[in-house]
């Protein structure tokens, strides 16, 4: 099966939707502009930032071009942003490399407009790996928190993910999770599904007895395509507690 993620028009529009500016991103004003800087808002609108342990290691898992992973960098010591997609991960690397990334990203037919990426602060903390979230390395575990972010219905089994999810995260940890449940055959079997019109209690079901909830808010989000194309989503973004069983 061909990857989606690893085509150019693609990475143009997680460049845009990750790290360009509201009036690039919504050209329009009457548009959704409560579906802008998504991946900052799954970060800080879902993290309980009260916590005492705001430091240690935190993991972004299908963190695309790793624009939250580096909003985690200012309440971690540590991150890792993890993605399928080398040539996602080597964009996010390419920002931490150079400083910035020039890109381009789609106007109308053939014609592109011109983003560039800085930098953010403290990308001195986050180290961006190719890696599989169904797949990952058994030494990694007892993270602070973990953050995923409209993956889980981009998987072919999340209850893969789900099993490996006690570990992950350390008791007392924090897990973000956001997904539309944009459930397609083309990425997750139907028997994978988590839910068919009750997904958020499926999930509730499947994080359970694990993880407690503690936060759940509907997250907006705008994609666009191109000038006058966008997609409207909106994410359930959920917080759960690591408890223990
Ligand atoms: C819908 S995008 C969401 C990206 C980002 N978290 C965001 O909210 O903008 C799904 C991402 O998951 C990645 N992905 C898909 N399957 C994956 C897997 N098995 N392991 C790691 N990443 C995966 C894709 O490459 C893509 O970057």
């Amino acid at each position: 099966m061909t990857n989606s993620y690893e085509s150019s028009k693609l990475l143009g529009e997680y460049l845009l939707f990750h790290y360009g500016k509201d009036h690039e991103l919504m050209p329009w004003k009457d548009g959704p502009v409560n579906g802008l800087r998504f991946p900052d808002r799954t970060v800080t609108e879902l993290m309980d930032r009260s916590a005492p342990n705001q430091t240690g290691k935190a993991l972004d898992l299908g963190c695309a071009v790793g624009a939250s992973s580096f909003v985690l960098a200012n309440f971690f010591d540590r991150v890792t942003g993890l993605d399928f997609s080398e040539s996602f991960i080597e964009a996010a690397n390419e920002i931490k490399r150079q400083g910035f990334l020039e890109y381009k990203y789609l106007e109308e037919g053939d014609m592109f407009g011109q983003g560039t990426v800085r930098c953010p602060e403290h990308s001195d903390k986050v180290s961006f790996v190719v890696g599989d979230a169904c797949d990952l390395p058994n030494e990694w575990r007892g993270f602070d928190l973990v953050h995923a972010a409209n993956l889980i219905c981009r998987l072919p089994d999340p209850h893969v993910l789900f099993s490996r999810l006690p570990d992950l995260v350390k008791v007392g940890g924090q897990l973000l999770l956001a997904t539309p449940f944009t459930w397609l055959e083309e990425f997750t079997p139907k028997d994978k599904w988590v839910g068919n019109g009750n997904s958020a209690q499926a999930l509730g079901e499947a994080l359970s007895p694990h993880f407690k909830l503690e936060k759940s808010v509907d997250l907006p989000f705008v994609i666009r395509e191109h000038r006058r194309k966008f997609q409207f989503s909106v994410s359930l973004g959920t917080r759960w507690r690591r408890v223990k069983e």
